[in-house]
């Protein structure tokens, strides 16, 4: 169905589903999908297993933005799964957990961390055919992307389904834990000074809170084929 390898960039809020709707259309559309914010954990990981923070878990931003040349980030497809890989390892597992999530926008918000992971996402979308999502992603990576798409659900129910990815991980974590990580997460994206969360007016919202994975698909497909 698809001729024109055209870039689709997916922003919203924390565990609104991007992921899942990204996955999908990439797979539809065979086009290239790219989960920037594993790009976030990943340097975030980094600087926790590299005493980068301090003992009130602020970032040492001096020698973080010092360590960044020694950080390496790639994607790699291991049982269809879309895994990132930190120096050459397979981390997948350990960015997803609660750790990372305590610490991940924090780090996120440096200047620096932002120009390197936007220059390597911006390289991996060269030749379009690409579905992005994050935070950033209309605004700042991709601001002539073809589709831009802003991602919304109820708080009370993205938390459920950040409980339930988890637990399908074997990763143990509290609902109230889960559901302040994202408020607090949602307010540090919205409200910092380098490229914060927001929603750019030619994005489309998709408020996906009453809707199954398929109808969301099926939603964003229609769009698709409007512009192919
Ligand atoms: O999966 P979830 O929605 O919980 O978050 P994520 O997409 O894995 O992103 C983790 C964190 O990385 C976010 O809370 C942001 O602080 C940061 N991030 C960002 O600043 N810019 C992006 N393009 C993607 C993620």
């Amino acid at each position: 169905m698809i001729k024109k390898q055209i870039t689709i960039a997916i922003d919203g809020y924390s565990a609104c589903g991007k992921s899942t709707l990204a996955k999908d259309l990439a797979k539809k559309l065979s086009f290239i999908f790219i989960d920037s914010g594993a790009m976030y954990r990943g340097v975030a990981l980094y600087c926790l297993q590299n005493n980068l923070f301090d003992d009130d878990t602020n970032p040492k931003q001096v020698d973080i933005i010092h360590a960044l040349k020694n950080i390496t980030l790639s994607f790699q497809l291991i049982n269809d799964n879309n895994c990132l890989f930190l120096n050459g390892k397979n981390v997948e597992e350990l960015i997803r957990g609660g750790e990372v999530a305590a610490v991940v926008s924090k780090v996120a918000r440096i200047k620096e961390v932002r120009m390197k992971l936007v220059m390597e996402q911006q390289k991996m979308g060269a030749n379009g055919g690409i579905v992005m999502e994050g935070r950033d992603i209309g605004s700042v990576v991709f601001p002539k992307a073809e589709l831009k798409l802003f991602i919304t659900a109820s708080q009370e129910i993205r938390t459920q389904r950040r409980y339930l990815e988890l637990k399908s991980k074997g990763i143990e974590a509290k609902i109230e834990t889960i559901s302040s990580n994202l408020a607090e997460r949602d307010l540090m994206d919205s409200s910092r000074k380098e490229s914060p969360l927001i929603q750019v007016a030619d994005a489309i919202v998709l408020d996906n809170s009453k809707l199954t994975r398929e109808e969301q698909l099926d939603f964003v497909l229609d769009l698709v084929r409007n512009l192919v």
